[in-house]
């Protein structure tokens, strides 16, 4: 995965675009670029800064997603013991041509957290589609990775929406411009596993509810991340040269700039377990030893931190195929088909919503 695409995630933060930089209709000479709603910077460091006050400091992980953050993540995508990435790309490569059989024709292929929009450049060469929407938080990545599909793809309609997924999404009266395309929303990279389960399944619901029009021909393509050995799991997000560890770390780096804050990020060690009972695996930031931190952003504040006490700033939610299959039922999809590598890592699950 390259260094945008990690934006694939759902609600990427990225804080260095200022709102007022970004288009909100067209932009003259290229694809169409639209703004579904304004980014909203205070609220996103209210947020953070209440999470990290809590009784129990949390953090929402959209805020590992800084430029710094994208690149560590990228990176992780590389690794030997982070599975999801490269077994979702061979299960991809694998089924392809059987998926895309499955699927209406002269669609309008709805990329969800698009970034550098790689997975989708692919699955256009297969596909017969009629037009691309890529949705993204950073229009800084969109706006190239929308272009390239409209270099790559010329009689395909490319468009990009700046949106955050943690938001409402009001794609409907843009689906709507073309009536006759049913929408495939694609959701790789088991992004859906790092929202709690009803929150999931909220985003679920709106997804399917945007594809039931068109003749109830709206479907959903989206990658989950599989139950599997604890070990596996923990090595996924522990891997052996410490880039994870660095990803986590990078949050207080974020912490620190968003609210002018004084973390130290080598006073805080990464953990991540396998939470079995809760099917996640979860990441901490263990304080090493006690300390103070002071936040002037943006109000005044301060915290302690006792020598072992964490912040939790990940959730990342494992599936059966059974319970994912249910997940997609609750939300109102319906004919759920999946296809899985060898060891059943990973899923690609294909679900109508009419
Ligand atoms: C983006 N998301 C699906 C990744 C995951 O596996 O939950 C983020 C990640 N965190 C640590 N490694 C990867």
């Amino acid at each position: 995965m390259s260094k945008q695409a990690a934006s694939a995630v759902r609600g990427d933060f990225v804080d260095d675009i200022p709102a007022a930089a970004r288009p909100r209709a067209a932009t003259a000479g290229g694809p169409r670029l639209l703004e579904l709603h304004a980014i909203n910077a205070a609220e996103d460091a209210a947020r953070l800064l209440a999470g990290l006050l809590a009784g129990q400091a949390r953090t929402d992980p959209k805020f590992f997603y800084d430029a710094q953050g994208s690149a560590l993540f990228d990176a992780i995508c590389h690794l030997d013991e982070y599975h999801p990435t490269g077994t979702e790309a061979a299960i991809f490569r694998q089924y392809r041509a059987e998926i895309a059989r499955e699927l209406p024709r002269g669609l309008q292929w709805v990329d969800l957290g698009a970034g550098d929009a790689a997975k989708s450049r692919e699955w256009l060469a297969a596909v017969p589609a009629r037009r691309y929407i890529g949705v993204d938080i950073a229009d800084a990545w969109l706006r190239p990775a929308v272009a390239r599909i409209a270099e790559a793809y010329p009689r395909i309609e490319a468009i990009g929406v700046v949106a955050d997924l943690t938001r409402p999404l009001a794609l409907a009266p843009l689906l709507a411009e073309t009536p006759d395309a049913p929408p495939l929303f694609f959701y790789p990279g088991s992004s859906i596993g790092n929202f709690p389960p009803d929150r999931a399944l909220a985003l679920l619901k709106a997804i399917r509810l945007l594809g039931a029009g068109h003749g109830g021909l709206g479907t959903l393509l989206i990658g989950v991340d599989c139950e599997s050995d604890d070990a596996r799991l923990v090595a996924a997000y522990d891997d052996a040269l410490g880039v994870t560890a660095a990803f986590n770390r990078n949050l207080l780096r974020v912490a620190n700039r968003v609210l002018g804050a004084d973390f130290d990020p080598r006073a805080f060690a990464h953990r991540a377990v396998f939470n079995r009972e809760e099917s996640r695996v979860e990441m901490h930031l263990v304080a090493t030893r006690d300390q103070t931190v002071r936040f002037t952003v943006p109000d005044r504040a301060e915290r302690d931190f006792a020598a072992g006490e964490h912040i939790v700033t990940e959730y990342s939610y494992k599936y059966t195929p059974a319970r994912f299959t249910a997940l997609l039922e609750a939300a109102g999809f319906t004919d759920v088909r999946i296809w899985q590598d060898a060891e059943q890592r990973f899923a690609v699950c294909l679900a109508a919503a009419g």
